[in-house]
């Protein structure tokens, strides 16, 4: 009997608790071999056994698609957990399901509740989709379900999510994953697609001595479909830390973590994949497993390496995850300077070494100005002590001639960061492309490197007219410890002193093919110089460019990628789950009708057959 399913025994007797047993409810509720009976697409895989893939996926209307009888069978065998939802904005467009005052509602109110992270297929960015059904209040033309998945598996149970994937692999219909859907490089979604919608999985335990070779004390363990807010509130009300996502409605366990992931305390804890002490996964075999610093040998142990760090969407489904928690901290902000740009984030370096990051944006005015905000978070320190940090910053830009004083810091400016964040403030669906760089901290050491690191941003900023927004982050190996050590995450990372990057609105409705060609390759230009003074260092997936040139160096690391490719062979020979940009993902495309660059309106095939 599998591991998990013993222990299920155990607890069904009343011998074991869950807690102990490493499993939520949700996940002791496992697909078997009699529930498969007689129903052969739910049937397991064997990877050593695998089969090539078809040059395509199935499509929808084709008989290359599961037959109506198959989708309800599946129904069936979810316990009614299926659902074929129509995209939300199609009251806006002309036609059946018209609706002028819903669609007023999505256009003025929606935003400003969770609306759009509660539906199950909406994802924040749009022009993945291919922007086919946009709310908007007088919508032209057909609203139609563009790169929207066919399906959603609505995921209570670890059996929902393992009998997806088994119908999606045995079935040859793509596979999509959605969490919260804030992923800006269109991964958690795609056409003619099934998609398993993690959201509802949202428990959360807390365990006051969670002890295995690598670590011993608090920790947390918490449910696929835990958004960064929830998670404050549970730190507020068993009175931890967590190092959760920045973003509110952030989910902690689904692409975050999966890729590194930043979030205030990170210089001082590091990345969300290094907090991670416990991982259940439904793998592309369908599965369920338990990957730990105990999985020492073996799959299960380049499993355990490549998900933490590894990319989401590869290596299989989530379903829960233990996270270490650190007793309560305070963290302290610092408005530090409105221009002195070079002067200020040259400093940064130190509120970096004292745990802190350095949260900036640069706008640019239309000609050579530009406005300049910038704050410094500092965890764990007095407002004396944070003062005294600064001080040295204020001084040099005074004599700079840059006539700005210390703010002066109320005797208890240092608030608890664990405060609950109620119910996380609204989303609103946006169109943000980023293009973004590691920048490495040896760039800091060296006054002519740091000066030509700054000329090339400030060259996008005033020629090419970007936004800069730059986190200046240090989650280096020291600061991630033995856990976070020896993990896949993208080594630049280790060597990082910023996270910056030049964010460009998307238009929101469609746009050619070939505007966008322009468009990226005027970006090209302006990152070209970053990677010119940065040789070697890397990209921050969650935030980085779908059309980065060689992504998997920069994504992943040079050295990394292929191990991390080795990983998805053998686990997925399949290639159950692709998403643009993760591991083994150039062996297919997404073969757009309208040519547009990385859009996930379309048919998935393999490159080149
Ligand atoms: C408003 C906003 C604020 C942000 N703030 C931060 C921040 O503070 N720090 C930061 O690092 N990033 C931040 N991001 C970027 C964020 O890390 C990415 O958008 C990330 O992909 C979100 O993951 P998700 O699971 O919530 O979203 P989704 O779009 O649902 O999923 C993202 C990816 O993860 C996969 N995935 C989801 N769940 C699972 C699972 N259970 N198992 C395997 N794969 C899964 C999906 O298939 C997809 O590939 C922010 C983004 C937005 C829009
Ligand atoms: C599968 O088994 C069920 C009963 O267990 C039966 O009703 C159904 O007809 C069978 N289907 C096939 C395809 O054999
Ligand atoms: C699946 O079954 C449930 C419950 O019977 C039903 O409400 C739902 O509409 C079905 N889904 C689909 C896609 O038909
Ligand atoms: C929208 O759909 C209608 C009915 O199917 C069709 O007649 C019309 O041409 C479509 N409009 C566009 C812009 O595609
Ligand atoms: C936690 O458990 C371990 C192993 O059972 C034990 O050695 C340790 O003393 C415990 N720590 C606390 C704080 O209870
Ligand atoms: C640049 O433009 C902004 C607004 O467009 C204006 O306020 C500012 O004075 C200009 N600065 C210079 C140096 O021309
Ligand atoms: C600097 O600013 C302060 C107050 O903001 C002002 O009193 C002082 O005169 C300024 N000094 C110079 C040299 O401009």
């Amino acid at each position: 009997m599998h591991a998990a399913a013993f222990i299920s025994a155990l607890v069904g007797l009343g011998l074991v608790g869950a807690a102990q047993a490493g499993f939520f409810p949700s996940e002791l509720i496992q697909l078997t071999e009699s529930d498969v009976g007689n129903f052969s697409a739910l049937a397991f895989g064997n990877p050593s056994r695998a089969s090539s893939a078809p040059p395509c996926r199935g499509w929808p209307g084709t008989d290359s698609w599961p037959s109506d009888d198959e989708w309800k069978q599946l129904n069936v065998s979810l316990g009614g957990a299926l659902l074929r939802p129509v995209p939300v904005a199609s009251v806006c467009y002309k036609g059946e399901a018209y609706d002028a005052a819903r669609c007023r509602y999505l256009v003025q109110q929606a935003g400003r509740t969770h609306f759009w992270i509660e539906d199950p297929l909406a994802v924040l960015t749009q022009w993945p989709q291919g922007s086919t059904c946009v709310a908007a209040l007088n919508a032209q033309g057909n609203c139609t379900r563009g790169g929207s998945p066919e399906y959603v598996v609505s995921a209570t149970t670890v059996r929902h999510v393992q009998a997806a994937v088994n119908f999606a692999r045995n079935k040859n219909v793509r596979l999509v994953i959605k969490n919260t859907g804030h992923d800006f490089g269109g991964r958690s979604t795609g056409a003619g697609s099934l998609s398993i919608w993690v959201h509802k999985l949202k428990e959360f335990e807390f365990i006051a001595n969670y002890t295995t070779a690598v670590y011993s004390g608090i920790a947390v363990r918490v449910g696929a479909g835990m958004e960064s807010f929830e998670l404050f509130n549970y730190m507020a009300q068993h009175q931890i830390t967590v190092v959760s996502p920045g973003g509110s409605t952030v989910g902690v366990v689904g692409g975050w973590l999966a890729a590194g992931g930043h979030g205030s305390l990170t210089s001082k804890f590091g990345l969300g994949s290094d907090q991670v002490l416990s991982i259940n996964v439904v793998t592309a075999d369908g599965k369920f497993l338990t990957v730990g610093p105990e999985s020492t040998g073996g799959l299960e142990k380049e499993l355990w390496w490549a998900l933490r760090g590894g990319g989401p969407s590869t290596f299989g489904v989530m379903t829960s995850v233990v996270l270490r928690a650190f007793p309560p901290i305070s963290v302290l902000s610092v408005p530090v300077g409105f221009s002195g740009v070079r002067l200020v984030y040259r400093y940064c370096a130190k509120v970096l070494d004292a745990g802190g990051y350095c949260y900036s944006f640069i706008y640019p005015l239309g000609n050579a100005s530009f406005t300049f905000s910038n704050t410094a978070t500092l965890p764990d320190l007095s407002s004396a002590a944070a003062t005294a940090l600064m001080a040295p910053l204020f001084d040099s830009l005074q004599t700079a001639g840059i006539n700005i004083s210390a703010p002066r810091l109320p005797e208890r400016a240092a608030t608890p960061y664990a405060f609950g964040r109620r119910d996380g403030g609204g989303d609103s669906p946006v169109n943000t492309r980023y293009h973004s760089r590691l920048f490495p901290r040896r760039n800091w050491g060296d006054d002519a490197l740091y000066a030509a690191t700054w000329d090339a941003i400030q060259r996008g900023i005033e020629e090419g007219g970007y936004t800069f927004h730059g986190i200046a982050y240090g989650p280096t190996e020291a600061v991630a410890g033995p856990i976070g050590a020896d993990s896949a995450v993208n080594p630049a990372w280790r060597s990082a002193a910023l996270h910056g990057s030049y964010m460009v609105t998307q238009p929101a409705g469609p746009i050619t093919a070939l505007d966008q060609a322009e468009r990226d390759a005027k970006a090209k230009r302006y990152v070209d110089a970053w990677r010119t003074v940065t040789p070697g260092a890397g990209a921050y997936i969650n935030e980085g460019d779908p059309a980065e040139p060689d992504w998997q160096a920069s994504f992943y690391g040079a050295a990394n990628y292929p191990r991390l490719l080795a990983v998805k062979k053998k686990t997925d020979p399949w290639g159950v789950f692709w998403a643009r940009t993760t591991v083994g993902s150039e062996g297919w495309e997404v073969q757009t009708p309208d040519g547009y660059p990385f859009s996930q309106n379309g048919r998935l095939c393999q490159v080149g057959i």
